[in-house]
């Protein structure tokens, strides 16, 4: 079996950390006991680009138990856990390919090693491996039957390439189920984004002036946990109805300009790049930690920030660089966390198990469905079928003990009518 990992001996501790996140994942465990019954996969091979996690591998166990081969690389060169993919090649016989830290060269080789195994069916996060596939790879592209999406930033990859006719086989829009964006991209990132920030530097929160840039799913999760540690969050944002949202909700909202000025921490989550550039860095208070939580490297002018520095960074901290600008006689400290790779991952151990469940979940469906309906599918990006979302919301509920009511018979005719007025 090829494969490339860190360190085979770093399995066992992989083994025991991926049990203890498949404890938090009922949903994902009820469907791997019904693929492995049923093996609705049989016979295919799932290449998969995601985060190395403990609820990967989770996901990886129930492809696997549904009959797939699947092959698995890194989809960020900082995100992988090394003992994940080591228990995922020791103990459950996947092919995977991902070491954390890994240079750009060995994370598109990765994706490669991952392609060469021809599969039928790709699961992306960030969409790497997808336009992979079809700007070096494109004749593979007739041998697969589809692919799913994870983020935000993938579907809107998927969508341009759709726009260019570019798109050669049907992919479904995960992020888009409201059981992934409304609590992965909200709750996930919401606490794991604070649990990087606090992992790698230790700061207090409260009384803190916290920015978040972008005020979408993930930024309305940061923004409502870095106020529940009792920061003062100020939130920037481009468009006027989130920003609105924003205002309602009871945050202040700036331009990034003003709000660099004062800020002691900034966070971004906009999917955009260079939204924190040279006017900010310049306009920053000495001690500033600045951080990302959007899925690329690119939400920060890094670049811009390291002339500043006239190249001078030193880590401080794991996962903390320090970079010294001179600026009028004096030395500022401007302090970046994950090199601005997601923070979440970088530097913590990204959403906690119970949210990727439902991710997970509609993953896994969403492929099974793929599969079941593979010859009527139009080329182009599609949603998760509303079917299946409502099924990962009751199972979820069902797993949290939380039932709800039914509607009468009066009750569902009412809703359905435009007889009854006053
Ligand atoms: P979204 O599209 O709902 O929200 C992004 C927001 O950023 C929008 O309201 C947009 O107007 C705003 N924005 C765009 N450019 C901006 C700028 N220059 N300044 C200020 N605001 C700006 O997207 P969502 O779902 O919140 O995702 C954001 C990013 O986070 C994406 O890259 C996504 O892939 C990633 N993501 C990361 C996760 C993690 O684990 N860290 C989990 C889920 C998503």
């Amino acid at each position: 079996m090829k494969y490339d990992v860190k360190d085979l001996s770093l399995s066992e501790l992989g083994a025991k950390r991926i049990s203890w996140a498949d404890l938090n994942m009922p949903v994902l465990q009820s469907i791997r006991a019904q693929f492995e019954q049923t093996k609705p996969l049989k016979g295919l091979k799932v290449a998969a680009c995601l985060h190395v996690t403990t609820e990967t591998a989770n996901l990886m166990k129930t492809l696997k138990a549904g009959g797939a081969e699947v092959f698995l690389c890194a989809s960020n060169p900082l995100s992988t856990q090394d003992d994940v993919a080591a228990a995922l090649v020791e103990k459950e016989g996947i092919p995977t390919f991902a070491i954390r830290g890994e240079d750009k060269d060995s994370y598109y080789s990765h994706i490669n090693a991952v392609l060469d195994n021809e599969p039928h069916i790709t699961m992306d996060d960030g969409c790497d491996l997808v336009s992979t596939l079809h700007k070096e790879r494109a004749s593979q592209a007739q041998s697969v039957i589809g692919g799913t999406e994870e983020t935000t930033t993938g579907v809107i990859r998927l969508k341009a390439m759709q726009k260019d006719n570019a798109l050669k086989y049907p992919v479904i829009a995960v992020n888009d189920a409201n059981t992934k964006h409304m609590f992965d991209n909200r709750y996930g990132t919401g606490q794991s984004t604070i649990d990087g920030i606090i992992r790698a530097t230790n700061v207090l929160l409260a009384g803190k002036i916290f920015v978040v840039a972008g005020y979408g799913y993930c930024g309305k999760g940061i923004a409502m946990r870095a106020r529940g540690m009792g920061a003062h969050v100020i939130v920037t944002e481009v468009d006027p109805l989130r920003a609105l949202e924003a205002v309602m909700d009871g945050y202040r909202v700036d331009p990034m300009i003003e709000a660099a000025k004062i800020a002691d921490i900034i966070v971004t989550a906009t999917g955009d790049r260079d939204v924190v550039r040279k006017e900010h860095f310049l306009v920053m208070k000495d001690g500033v930690i600045v951080a990302n939580s959007g899925h690329f490297d690119i939400e920060l002018d890094l670049q811009a920030l390291t002339k500043l520095a006239d190249g001078e960074l030193t880590e401080v901290r794991p996962n903390v660089e320090q970079y010294t600008i001179k600026q009028d006689g004096k030395e500022k400290k401007i302090f970046v966390i994950a090199q601005g790779r997601l923070v979440n991952l970088g530097a913590a151990e990204g959403h906690p198990a119970s949210v990727m469940d439902m991710s997970f979940a509609n993953q896994a469906l969403a492929v099974k469905w793929l599969v079941e309906n593979k010859d009527s599918l139009k080329v182009e990006v599609l949603n998760v079928p509303k079917e299946i979302d409502e099924m990962v919301a009751k199972l979820k509920l069902e797993s949290l003990g939380v039932k709800i009511d039914t509607l009468t018979e009066a009750q569902s005719q009412y809703i359905s009518s435009w007889h009854v007025g006053t």
